[in-house]
């Protein structure tokens, strides 16, 4: 089984989001013992964003002249696809930055949400070209923002939910580690909270 891990924090591996997604990944080594594991990580923090060309390329992508002149333009894309195809589950390591995702995760969205390649564009709308495969967000924020105590709006999930949406991507799970702007003391409950929750859904999801 192949493995997606896509890491969105500035903090990289000293992230709570990255903690999260740690768990995450031991669930699902567990739940797959016996299967050969492949974990590709992928960090984004250092993406550049879609340049001039890139949005060019794509906007003419229909124009094979164009295809080729632009092919360097589409390489780090092309790339980034090809780890998202080939994966099995893709779990998703990410802060939340101004009540949404941080722009690393949105740069690397911007590079694997590419119309006639990863949708198709129709008469009804956006159709999705990729195989549905489960995907793990692990979420971490200062604040809290599910539940009767959240204290801002979540415009991360709902959006990221439609984007990936927008590819194929439908089983979609989320895992919060909320607050993390606590005392120490605080926050290791807020861990272990966020870790039993996780431990209940691959639990459930085994029985199931
Ligand atoms: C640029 C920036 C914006 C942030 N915006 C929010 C926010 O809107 N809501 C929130 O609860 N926390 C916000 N935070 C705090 C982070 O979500 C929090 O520190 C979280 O633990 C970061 O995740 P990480 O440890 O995986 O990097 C922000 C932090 C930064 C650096």
């Amino acid at each position: 089984m192949k493995i997606l891990r896509v890491i969105c924090s500035p903090r990289g591996t000293a992230s709570e989001s990255y903690r999260l997604s740690q768990t995450l990944i031991k669930h699902l080594i567990d739940a797959h013992r016996g299967t050969d594991l492949i974990i590709t990580e992928r960090g984004v923090t250092g993406l550049t964003h879609v340049d001039a060309d890139y949005a060019q390329a794509v906007s003419k992508r229909r124009d094979p002249a164009s295809l080729v002149a632009s092919q360097g333009a589409l390489l780090q894309a092309e790339q980034l696809i090809g780890e998202l195809e080939s994966a099995d589950c893709v779990v998703i390591a990410t802060p939340m930055h101004n009540l949404m995702v941080p722009s690393a995760l949105k740069a690397w969205l911007d590079h694997v949400i590419q119309a006639d390649r990863t949708f198709r564009i129709t008469a009804q709308g956006k159709v999705g070209a990729l195989r549905d495969r489960p995907v793990y967000v692990a979420v971490a924020s200062g604040s809290t923002f599910s539940g009767v105590n959240a204290h801002q709006p979540d415009f991360l999930r709902p959006w990221l939910t439609t984007v990936l949406a927008s590819i194929g991507l439908i089983d979609v799970r989320f895992f919060t580690v909320e607050g993390t702007g606590q005392k120490p003391e605080a926050l290791e409950v807020i861990r272990e909270n966020a870790e039993r929750a996780a431990a209940q859904f691959f639990l459930d999801d085994r029985v199931a």
